[in-house]
């Protein structure tokens, strides 16, 4: 399994437009400390790919992963869809980008309340539709969907069969989507109760190896069914917004706690450290915030995590399993 990293930054990036923080200001003045929004592209074929959500920084993305880019022939990509892990603004703005798809037009791969913040809320069929046509596949909890249908190559195939399921994380609905109640309501049951799976994490498998990945850049919980999926993973790339509970109050861009704002931090007794240190995978930060002191690769918090095994995702980081 080919996964391609395309970004590790939260909403905003680093640097944000119009924020002059100590990331941001580290980012105008050493281009390496730059990140563009959270997103991976999986290989799910020799020459398709699928994109774990459409940032706005989309179009650049593209362009800086060659795998990505078209050919031959002069309207040909490799890029056959769309994952969404949740309807957030900085995961779902991307797909106004490739409207370009024409006729051959988007797949998106979605649970049903963020099929509905997209169409009800952002009112994407009828803004999108008339440029390209949208085809939306179910993110199913309870199975195993190839990413390209009837992809089941016996064991040996050189095709990698990537299957994705998804695992129930939290009902933290877009802004934009608060008041939208809407079918997707409908909660989803699991050991660990039900919740609304407006935010999910992502259970990547290669059937012909075995080789499973867990992507989850939202995490404003750590569900049972996550703890099962990572236990087992051989890779681990989770939400690594802010480095402690304070941080968003400290820095001053919200009232609110890193936990209140729904993402669990990185240090502290209920940090996500502490889970993942104990894994036997590849575990990686992403969707850093520009606040986070890991903005700055120098930051002594590296180490910290490397001691823990831990390690932090960069733009362009090309992880094979
Ligand atoms: C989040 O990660 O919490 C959201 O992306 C926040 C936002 O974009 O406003
Ligand atoms: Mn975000
Ligand atoms: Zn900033």
């Amino acid at each position: 399994m080919l996964l391609q990293v395309l970004g590790t930054a939260a909403g905003g990036g680093v640097p944000q437009w119009n924020c002059a923080c100590p990331g941001c200001s580290g980012a105008r003045a050493h281009p390496h400390w730059r990140r563009r929004h959270a997103s991976l592209a999986v290989q799910a074929s020799e020459d398709r790919w699928y994109l774990i959500n459409a940032t706005p920084d989309i179009g650049d993305q593209i362009e800086d992963c060659p795998a990505l880019h078209p050919g031959p022939g002069s309207r040909r990509t490799p890029i056959a869809g769309l994952v969404l892990t949740d309807a957030e603004l900085d995961h779902t703005l991307g797909i106004a980008r490739l409207r370009e798809a024409g006729v051959d037009g988007l797949e998106l791969l979605t649970t049903t309340p963020v099929r509905d913040a997209l169409t009800s809320g952002l009112r994407l069929e009828a803004v999108i539709g008339p440029y390209t046509p949208l085809t939306w596949r179910d993110l199913p909890f309870d199975r195993a969907e190839p990413l390209i249908p009837g992809s089941r190559k016996p064991t040996g195939s050189p095709d990698p069969a990537i299957t994705v399921t998804a695992i129930p994380i939290s009902a933290k609905r877009p802004r934009y989507a608060v008041d939208s109640a809407g079918p997707g309501a409908v909660p989803v049951g699991g050991a660990m109760g039900s919740v609304d799976p407006w935010v999910v994490a992502l259970l990547l498998t290669n059937r012909a190896t075995g080789a499973t990945a867990v992507y989850a850049p939202a995490l404003a919980a750590w569900p049972e069914a996550l703890q099962s999926a990572v236990a087992e993973a051989d890779c681990v790339i989770v939400d690594g917004t802010f480095w402690d509970d304070e941080e968003p109050r400290r820095t001053g861009i919200s009232a609110r706690t890193a936990t209140g704002m729904g993402h669990l931090p990185i240090d502290g007794p209920d940090g996500t450290a502490e889970r993942l240190a104990p894994l036997g995978a590849r575990c990686l930060y992403t969707h850093l915030n520009n606040t986070n002191p890991l903005v700055d690769p120098d930051a002594p918090q590296y180490k910290r995590l490397a001691e823990r095994g831990i390690e932090v995702a960069g733009d362009g980081m090309v992880i094979q399993l």
